[in-house]
């Protein structure tokens, strides 16, 4: 049997240790520091101008961040995206405020925006206050509609924090994912596009938001000789050794990205000719994907087998394939959310799979998983 495929593994370029090294001989070993410094500045160089960047212990640290920024309080409510992993809408409890879901459209998988006016517009009739946030995520990195969201959001004078964390080097309209909303969260956990092992970071506006969003991060520590706190604050800043991964990481980013996109385009071409799969692509070139993770939908009328029989089927060859996200409102700890459902997200999470998409997927691991999948299809 062929080694074991996994969907998206860590991938290091070389570089990384001397970072981590030149932590140690300096004894920079907490967290913050030089290598914290140079990431953020590779960064924020990567977002381009207007963009200042604050590194953090995690994507989920970096949403919980943004909801404080913009003074999310208990009791508010905030619109995210239904289907998405739970850490999208988890920081919205943290702060005490209730999540509102918002089902997604077939394009991008990812909010629909008509759904998300309809969704403001009947939260202010019911409740009388409007939605302190919206939290659109770019699942899989696919950009959401941001022209749209951002057209509603203002309209209604709401702030976004976009959810980027799947989508690193993802571009609508030739912008990058996470530049879009008030502030954006990215993840480098050890799954994502780079990883500093776990890790995350919080894009912001300005100088001034950068200086506040590091206040709330180190325990919103006053300026005094002695520990002085008026605010609540977290231990969320990234370590100066994970930052010197992230440092190596810079180095091979646009390389990963293009790796991402170079697999996704040979699924596409091995899976043209199969009736039955649906390979996500862009929708049009308005989107650029970083194809995180590459995604298909089953036909099962087609194909003769579901999700769940090709993810074990896959299993057994020393495949890793996952179900798409279980929606937000299907989650038994949502339960009682308010959600604004069209059918998209449920009817999706039926019928999808990831597939391997990370830096190890070769060409012939590609070619491999395709021919096993097409095997399944005439043998059914
Ligand atoms: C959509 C989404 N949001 C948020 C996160 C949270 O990031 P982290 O794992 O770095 O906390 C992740 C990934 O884990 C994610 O996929």
């Amino acid at each position: 049997m062929n080694k074991r495929i996994y969907l998206c593994l860590a991938h290091m370029s070389g570089n990384e240790q001397k970072y981590i090294q030149e932590a140690f001989d300096t004894n920079w070993v907490v967290p913050l520091g030089p290598n914290v410094n140079a990431f953020e500045e590779d960064l924020e160089n990567f977002f381009g101008e207007n963009n200042k960047v604050v590194a953090l212990s995690a994507g989920t640290a970096a949403l919980h961040l943004g909801l404080v920024m913009l003074g999310v309080k208990p009791g508010d409510e905030v619109i995210c995206q239904s289907f998405t992993f739970c850490a999208s809408a988890n920081p919205v409890t943290y702060v005490g405020a209730k999540p509102v879901f918002v089902d997604s459209e077939e394009d991008t998988w990812n909010m629909d925006p008509a759904l998300l006016e309809e969704a403001i517009k009947d939260r202010i009739s019911k409740t009388g206050r409007k939605p302190k946030a919206i939290i659109p995520v770019h699942l899989y990195g696919m950009p959401a509609r941001m022209d749209e969201i951002m057209a509603i959001a203002e309209k209604y004078e709401i702030p976004v924090l976009e959810d980027a964390a799947e989508a690193l080097g993802s571009e609508y309209k030739g912008r990058k994912c996470g530049t879009f909303g008030r502030f954006g969260a990215m993840s480098f956990n050890g799954n994502k596009m780079i990883t500093t092992s776990g890790g995350g970071a919080l894009v912001v506006p300005d100088a001034d938001a950068k200086k506040k969003t590091m206040f709330y991060a180190t325990q919103a520590r006053e300026p005094f000789p002695y520990y002085q706190h008026e605010e609540i604050g977290y231990n969320y800043r990234m370590s100066n050794i994970c930052a010197g991964i992230g440092r190596g990481q810079m180095t091979v980013l646009d390389e990963h990205i293009e790796h991402h996109r170079h697999v996704h385009g040979l699924y596409e071409k091995a899976f043209a000719g199969i009736d039955g799969i649906e390979l996500k692509c862009n929708p049009n070139s308005d989107f650029n994907a970083n194809f995180w993770l590459c995604t298909i939908l089953i036909d099962k009328e087609k194909t003769g087998f579901d999700y769940e029989q090709l993810r074990v089927a896959l299993d057994a060859k020393g495949i890793e394939s996952r179900p798409l996200w279980k929606p937000m409102h299907m989650q038994p700890v949502y339960k009682d959310a308010p959600c604004y459902i069209n059918g998209t997200s449920e009817r999706l999470f039926g019928k999808g799979l990831c597939l391997p998409a990370g830096p190890y997927v070769s060409d012939s691991d590609v070619e491999y998983i395709v021919s096993e999948i097409k095997k399944m299809c005439v043998s059914k």
